[in-house]
């Protein structure tokens, strides 16, 4: 889908264990200014409904699994994020829902500016309108 796309890292495995270094503009197609995890979401609960105007982000599933809904006025497609070598970039005006969130699971986001509450569109009708401009 436009505006979204995996990016596969390395993993480096030893007998030791797995490594994976993430590097900001090297790795990540942008500058990581903030990081947050998402943790001990319970069964059932959905997450996301919202879409950005300007942040790009990379989430990566660092432990367990979780299902990503991603949406453009044209279509849809359902992600699943289960690996910690790979992570998934989503770029501004793309609605998410994240969801099926197992056990234990660890969603570690990048994200390319501050937190900033002006830049979520939380509406979807207004999320259409405005996407609907761009795709
Ligand atoms: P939100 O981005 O809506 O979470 P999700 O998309 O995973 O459902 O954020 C949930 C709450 O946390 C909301 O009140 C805003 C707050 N928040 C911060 O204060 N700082 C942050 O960096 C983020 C991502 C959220």
């Amino acid at each position: 889908m436009f505006n979204t796309t995996f990016i596969k890292f390395k993993d480096i495995k030893d007998k030791y264990g797995h490594l994976t270094p993430i590097e900001s503009k090297i790795n990540i197609p942008f500058e990581i200014k903030r990081v947050y995890y998402i943790t001990k979401v319970d069964d059932g609960v959905i997450r996301g409904f919202h879409a950005h105007k300007k942040l790009h982000q990379v989430l990566i599933c660092l432990n367990g699994s979780v299902k990503i809904k991603l949406k453009n006025p044209n279509s849809e497609e359902l992600v699943e994020l289960n690996e910690p070598s790979v992570g998934l970039y989503i770029g501004p005006l793309i609605w998410r829902e994240m969801f099926d969130f197992t056990e234990g699971s660890v969603l570690l986001v990048l994200a390319s500016d501050y937190y900033n509450e002006k830049d979520y569109i939380r509406n979807y009708d207004f999320y259409l309108e405005e996407a609907k401009k761009v795709f």
